[in-house]
């Protein structure tokens, strides 16, 4: 393998999110808050919740099953594929139960773990391996379980979260480069602004050999923290990407920004000058799926024909690391 390649595009879609409904009503009969306060500080009406038998495999599988359908492509034929998580159901790694489940019996699949960015860096890992002409068909998931960590007695957190996944495919090129830019970034400075801690319960093994047992805490959130680190760095970061590919707002179709909070995208988009109808947003059915949200949104709007084939699309994740990054892709 060693193809001569100069870049990716984007061939398919999928996504899947459990059946299991969360309204804001029912959460205001466990935490102190209502379905007017979760709407109108956040735009979130509902969100999904995996059921016993569900898991970031399962989820993953099925979103990234539905995408392959849509390429048409042998399964043999993958070579790799990405799973973006922070929820595996297996700490060493989901991505290859993934792979056993689909049967692509030729793809290495490996993890990656960068929270609410995790798609947008999964996806941008996966091309980096199809542009050095390493691979040539990719699956990137991103996939998350968030329910299993949140609190549910937090009511500053947990009216958010959701569970999802989404899937896309792509494919090397020596064609054009349909990823036209992108930017990563991460701040370790500021992680304490969002975490899901190993909860570090102290044991001991024999004697004197003490060992921290595994597990985790749930969720902790400096929601204000958050939101101001959003809406500073993510516009900045997508200007900045225009500028180095020579783009502006008026030559995007869609602004697909990672489901954290409506008032999040709103104000994102006003500072980019994206007019309103550009802003891609489901969050008000799924809440903040994590690594999920920016190939659900996607995967939606491609089989509503909303994006099109050769539609420019801007991107950014952002969260917990702190990380973010954005991209420019061009649909097909
Ligand atoms: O992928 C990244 C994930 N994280 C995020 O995107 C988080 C970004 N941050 C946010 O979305 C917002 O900060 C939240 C939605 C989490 C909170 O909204 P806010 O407008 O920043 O609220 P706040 O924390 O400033 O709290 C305002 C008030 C407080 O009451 P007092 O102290 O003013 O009396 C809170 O106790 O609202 C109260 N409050 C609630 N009230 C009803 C906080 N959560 C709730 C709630 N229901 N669920």
């Amino acid at each position: 393998m060693n193809f001569k390649q100069i870049g990716v595009s984007f061939k398919g879609s999928g996504s899947y999110v459990p059946n299991q409904i969360l309204t804001n009503s029912k959460i205001s009969n466990k935490v102190d808050t209502s379905d007017e306060w979760i709407k109108s500080r956040t735009g979130i009406s509902q969100r999904r919740i995996s059921g016993l038998e569900e898991s970031v495999t399962q989820m993953g599988y099925k979103a990234a099953m539905s995408a392959i359908q849509m390429t048409k492509w042998d399964i043999e034929t993958i070579d790799l594929i990405v799973l973006a998580t922070s929820t595996p159901n297996d700490l060493f790694g989901s991505a290859p139960g993934i792979q056993a489940k689909l049967g692509a019996n030729n793809a290495v699949a490996f993890d990656l773990t960068a929270a609410c960015s995790g798609f947008l860096f999964a996806l941008i890992t996966a091309s980096q391996f199809l542009k050095g002409g390493t691979y040539k068909r990719a699956i990137v998931i991103g996939a998350d379980q968030m329910s299993s960590y949140v609190d549910w007695n937090d009511r500053r957190s947990c009216i958010l979260f959701g569970d999802g996944a989404g899937a896309i495919a792509i494919e090397a090129t020596n064609e054009f480069d349909n990823l036209i830019g992108f930017n990563m970034r991460t701040d370790g400075r500021k992680g304490s602004f969002l975490n899901l801690p190993s909860n570090k319960k102290k044991d001991s093994i024999i004697d004197n050999i003490e060992f921290s047992s595994g597990g985790f805490s749930p969720i902790q959130m400096n929601g204000q923290e958050v939101y101001k680190f959003a809406v500073r760095e993510v516009p900045l970061i997508i200007q900045d990407l225009f500028k180095k590919v020579n783009y502006n707002s008026d030559k995007v179709d869609w602004l697909l920004l990672h489901q954290a909070n409506q008032r999040i995208l709103d104000s994102v988009g006003d500072k980019l000058k994206f007019s309103k109808g550009k802003i891609l947003s489901n969050l008000q059915n799924y809440g903040n799926t994590s690594a999920g949200t920016i190939p659900l949104m996607m995967d939606e709007a491609i089989r509503k024909k909303t994006i099109k084939q050769n539609d420019i699309i801007a991107t950014s994740g952002f969260g917990a690391g702190l990380s973010w990054g954005a991209a420019l892709i061009k649909w097909g």
